[in-house]
């Protein structure tokens, strides 16, 4: 998993400077922020555990690193079906597969089947953090975890969520300047 972890960081460098389409970036989370998620995930009460955004499944990796010691499966799920392929072939060379479900297509398409959500990893299009909070945010567990990555470094497009998630009385709300700013809603 190592190895693979260093491959896709130093693809994702690569794409950061070279020039590399939007669409074709893997646009990954640093380290800091992997650990910090599968620390959070390791202290999550039972049910669903989900990601928005798999890209090339380096984020994935990392939550497992939770998850597979109990025994408990990730549900990811990507829009591109180019970044499956990619997911796919990282969840293999990991020795990972049987602890992940991917599923590829639209999340606000995807998620009806969803119940009892315990920890959601946000990391897909800005633009779409809200509608996301507003699918699942009543399907989150007592003590359960939406995690959203970006909230410092695209601040501006998420502000509208921030606000209305900092608002809503289900749920008590931080923004941990860790990474590129993870804003945290656990569900009372
Ligand atoms: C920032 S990248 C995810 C990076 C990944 N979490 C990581 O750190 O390794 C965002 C990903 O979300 C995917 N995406 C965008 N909109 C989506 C949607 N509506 N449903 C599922 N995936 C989506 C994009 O194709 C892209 O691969």
């Amino acid at each position: 998993m190592k190895e693979r972890m260093l491959f896709l960081e130093d693809i994702d460098k690569k794409d950061r400077n070279d020039g590399t389409e939007k669409l074709k970036r893997l646009r990954q989370i640093p380290p800091e922020t992997g650990k910090f998620i599968t620390l959070l995930a390791a202290n999550c009460p039972d049910g669903e555990f989900i990601e928005i955004g798999t890209s090339a499944g380096y984020s994935s990796l990392w939550l497992t690193l939770a998850l597979k010691p109990k025994g408990i499966k990730l549900k990811t799920f990507e829009i591109l079906t180019e970044k499956t392929k990619i997911a796919k072939e990282t969840f293999i060379i990991a020795g990972v597969s049987e602890n992940i479900e991917l599923i590829e297509g639209d999340f606000l398409e995807k998620h009806h089947d969803l119940k009892n959500i315990s920890f959601c990893f946000l990391d897909c299009e800005k633009h779409l953090y809200e509608k996301c909070f507003d699918a699942i945010s009543n399907k989150i567990v007592s003590g359960g975890l939406i995690v959203a990555d970006n909230a410092t470094n695209h601040y501006e497009f998420l502000k509208s969520m921030i606000q209305k998630a900092e608002k809503d009385e289900r749920f008590d709300c931080l923004l941990v300047p860790i990474g590129k700013g993870e804003f945290l809603c656990r569900r009372k």
